[in-house]
């Protein structure tokens, strides 16, 4: 693996000619995404400013250009009409002033007034590397062009420590003010949401104080990327974890749960109604971000980073790595989400396959099963059935087991190789969405999901099944143009 020096992770990019020959060179990699968006050089990582605006959905991901490394931050834009086409825009914020001189990291767009407002943090690092987090905010004119304004909105809290990013903006109709929710870390490095409020969008904000989540306080060292949405009349927060071990994540220390409850803006408290429970079961999902301005009370539209911090892919040897989800349709459902692909991903849909043991690298499974048999399912497996990625249902247990260690390409042993997922009722359907490096799963109508990256090798191409499974399965068309735009 490469080593990075700290000059060659924050290089600056003044010409897309830098990355022109890496451009090439990674389009040739096997394991190019077809249907979700990656990085057109490098590393992505969260999503950002994920909006609905003037009739196009604005999708903007943390891109470092240089190769699979963490270094300097951009935002990388995309956009779509539909969720399920998207195109590149080129680079959408560029760390290009004192406040963000090491890095514009996450944030939230928002829809107001007819324009469309990005909020960031700024990285701003001085010369002996001591980090100072910035609040910005930038507009994207309706004719491409991006506006910074020229001072941040505010800067850390002294209170906590350096540990203050991911802005999310909301409006409250109750109080009739907006928010600012914040990812934060205490002096006793434990993980908070920070309340900045102000009564117009771009001037006056003023911290709020520390968001009360009761019974929540012990949730780990540091909570990045929080994100907040209404679903019919419920709110559900969702937030990023660390530096804590979890119940069904093994010994990863990089997580992303959500909560449904009510939250008080007057009181700046969210009441959670039951236990958290994980967005996503699978090794490789963080950073979740709703979309703003979706304009449907039923429903919200969430997607995430498939991939982890401090983690290393197998295409971090082709400079590049990193995905997102195939965004998400939310509901919720007896207390607990119900997550589906985005309904629209069906026109993707060509020729019906019949499969006959083989896997496909890019497709889509509908699997049906009574339930009450045990399973025992592998994806990308070798001749005879062996390795792969075994899925174990345990029907008198309703857990589903999933293990990656048997597959050619292994990556991030020490976060565990097995993980189990438990389910509400029964497992009588799933479904699968393959993509050329990536797997995601849906448990019965999505009570449940499990997202994993996975590289299989030119002999790993077979698929077992087990008597008692009905499998229906499509070859999806390409949706995500990998044009060189920066
Ligand atoms: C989450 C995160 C954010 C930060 C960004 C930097 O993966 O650490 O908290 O803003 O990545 O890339």
């Amino acid at each position: 693996m490469k080593e990075w020096t700290q000059e060659e992770r924050y290089r600056v990019l003044q010409d897309k000619s830098e990355i022109a020959e890496l451009y090439e060179k990674i389009q040739t990699s096997d394991y190019r995404q077809t249907y979700h968006l990656q990085p057109i050089t490098g590393l992505s990582s969260d999503p950002n400013g994920f909006v609905y605006h003037k009739g196009v959905w604005h999708l903007y991901y943390q891109w470092c250009p240089w190769g699979a490394v963490h270094g300097l931050k951009y935002w990388y834009h995309t956009t779509s009409a539909d969720l399920v086409h998207w195109r590149n825009e080129g680079v959408g914020i560029h760390p290009d002033t004192i406040y963000d001189n090491k890095g514009v990291h996450s944030g939230s767009g928002f829809s107001a007034d007819d324009k469309l407002y990005l909020f960031y943090t700024g990285n701003h690092r001085d010369e002996n590397w001591v980090r100072t987090p910035y609040t910005c905010v930038a507009e994207l004119t309706d004719q491409g062009q991006l506006i910074k304004h020229p001072e941040p909105l505010f800067g850390p809290h002294p209170a906590y420590t350096e540990h203050q990013r991911d802005p999310k903006v909301v409006y409250d109709k109750d109080t009739e003010r907006y928010y600012i929710l914040l990812g934060a870390q205490s002096q006793e490095l434990k993980g908070r949401v920070l309340i900045y409020s102000s009564a117009s969008l771009l001037e006056g904000w003023t911290f709020a104080g520390e968001l009360k989540v009761p019974g929540f306080e012990d949730l780990g060292g540091m909570w990045e990327c929080p994100s907040i949405e209404r679903i019919n009349g419920k709110d559900v927060l969702v937030f990023s974890p660390q530096y804590t071990t979890l119940p069904h994540r093994g010994p990863s220390t990089n997580h992303n749960i959500y909560l449904i409850g009510q939250m008080d803006f007057s009181k700046l408290t969210f009441t959670a109604e039951g236990d958290y429970r994980h967005l996503d079961y699978g090794f490789d999902f963080y950073a979740a971000q709703f979309a703003a301005n979706v304009q449907e009370e039923d429903k919200a539209i969430l997607t995430a980073w498939i991939g982890l911090p401090d983690n290393h892919y197998p295409t971090e040897s082709e400079d590049w790595e990193g995905s997102l989800i195939v965004p998400r349709e939310l509901r919720i459902e007896d207390n607990r989400l119900k997550q589906a692909p985005i309904s629209g991903l069906s026109q993707l849909r060509g020729e019906e396959l019949a499969l006959d043991g083989r896997l496909p690298r890019v497709c889509e499974l509908e699997l049906t099963t009574t339930g009450k048999d045990n399973l025992d399912l592998a994806f990308f497996c070798q001749e005879g059935d062996k390795g792969g990625l075994r899925l174990v249902y345990d029907a008198q247990e309703k857990v589903c087991h999933f293990d990656r260690s048997q597959m050619e390409q292994r990556f991030n042993v020490a976060i565990g190789e097995q993980l189990s997922v438990p389910l509400e009722q029964e497992l009588t359907s799933l479904r699968v969405f393959i993509d050329r490096s990536s797997i995601e799963f849906f448990f019965n109508d999505g009570e449940a999901t499990f997202t994993s990256h996975l590289y299989p090798t030119a002999t790993e191409t077979g698929l077992k099944l087990d008597q008692g499974v009905q499998i229906r399965a499509w070859e999806l068309k390409s949706s995500v143009t990998d044009d060189f735009i920066v």
